[in-house]
């Protein structure tokens, strides 16, 4: 059975527009949070293949949206690295032991044997695809390498991110070897969740917007597209994904390049821009402003617009970054049913 979601990755035309919302196996779920609590904390949660799996299908069941994304994180790839992850309550993640030197770099397990530990991640994708209904797509994702390094360079989320930027002036030499082994690592990793059975992939590049435009391809893009290379060359048939966010000057100045299927769009890029300088040689995906999600007008005049820009044409539905803990339910409900009415699902 063909799943529509993989039609459209692949700029297949599709009965309607397929929807999913990044983020969309989270908080804003009571039955997410009734499973967590089960578990114990998120981590252990991404550990539980049974539980990862259950949370990974319930907004598809209760959503309606037409692709499951795994449930895991960008984050357990540097942790099986050899960094020591945490989530403190309310502060989000840290890792005990930023890297500051080569030396750092060098304890750090790289290639075959840090992906080879991520086997809770394979089995959570197994169990998925048993019970994954036939015409749904299962995404697959890592994050961008420079996203990663963000935080094992900086410990923690940052705003300012000057402790990967003196890195990225002061000694950039460093960051690439950084970049690169990580880049091996992701590779690998998303290597082995296609041989576990996952249908697209999407590389997360959340913190794109923190490099200057002109830097922008030197110290990520340019490791996203040896990631997609690799897959490309190895499954062709596997829809990639990209999700840079914030980088409209980049988008603007026609240098987005690359072997990969879908350009992900985020709500601070004009779907329109996007479409006159992408939209001929990528699907697009996006792009609505997810707290558009706290009104279901807001939602449905822009699910409009999108659809008035791109006319059921090589586009994918989703929010322009990901749903955030405290939109309704109900709210979610209506986004995924507008994008399923405005492209004429019946
Ligand atoms: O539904 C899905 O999209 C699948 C699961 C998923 C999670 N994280 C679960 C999660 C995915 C795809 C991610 C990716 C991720 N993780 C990104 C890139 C995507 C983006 O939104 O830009 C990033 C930057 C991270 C790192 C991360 N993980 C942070 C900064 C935080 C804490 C901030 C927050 O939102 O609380 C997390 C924790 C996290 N990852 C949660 C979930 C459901 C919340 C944990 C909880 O249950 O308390």
């Amino acid at each position: 059975m063909s799943k529509i979601f993989v039609d459209a990755c692949l700029g297949k035309e599709t009965p309607y527009t397929p929807v999913w919302m990044m983020r969309q196996a989270g908080r804003y779920l009571p039955e997410y949070m009734a499973v967590r609590a089960e578990a114990g904390s998120f981590l252990d949660l991404c550990h539980d293949p049974k539980k990862a799996c259950e949370v990974t299908l319930q907004p598809v069941d209760i959503v309606g949206v037409d692709a499951a994304i795994l449930f895991s994180d960008i984050l357990v790839i540097p942790d099986e690295m050899g960094m020591d992850l945490s989530f403190v309550k309310g502060e989000g993640p840290k890792f005990s032991d930023p890297l500051k030197t080569q030396a750092d770099l060098d304890r750090l397990i790289g290639g075959q044997e840090a992906a080879s530990k991520l086997t809770y991640v394979y089995d959570t994708i197994k169990l998925i695809k048993e019970q994954l209904a036939e015409d749904k797509a299962l995404i697959g994702f890592t994050g961008a390498p420079w996203t990663l390094a963000t935080y094992m360079i900086e410990g923690q989320g940052t705003k300012t991110y000057n402790i990967c930027k003196k890195m990225m002036y002061s000694n950039p030499e460093l960051l690439h070897n950084i970049l690169a082994k990580v880049t091996e690592v992701v590779k690998l990793y998303m290597e082995k969740q296609i041989e576990a059975g996952i249908d697209v992939v999407q590389i997360f590049d959340s913190w794109a917007a923190a490099i200057e435009p002109s830097k922008y391809d030197e110290f990520s893009w340019k490791y996203m597209v040896e990631i997609a290379d690799y897959l490309k060359s190895k499954y062709p048939d596997i829809p990639i994904i990209m999700f840079p966010k914030g980088v409209p000057a980049f988008i603007e100045r026609g240098l987005v390049y690359g072997n990969f299927d879908v350009f992900g769009v985020d709500w601070g890029t004009p779907m329109a821009l996007a479409k006159e300088k992408l939209g001929d040689k990528y699907v697009l995906q996006g792009n609505m402003e997810p707290c558009r999600l706290y009104s279901k007008e807001a939602t449905t005049a822009c699910v409009e617009a999108i659809q008035e820009i791109m006319g059921g044409k090589r586009h994918i539905f989703n929010l322009g970054h990901g749903i955030l803990p405290d939109v309704p339910v109900e709210n979610a409900k209506h986004f995924v049913s507008e994008c399923q009415r405005v492209s004429g699902k019946k």
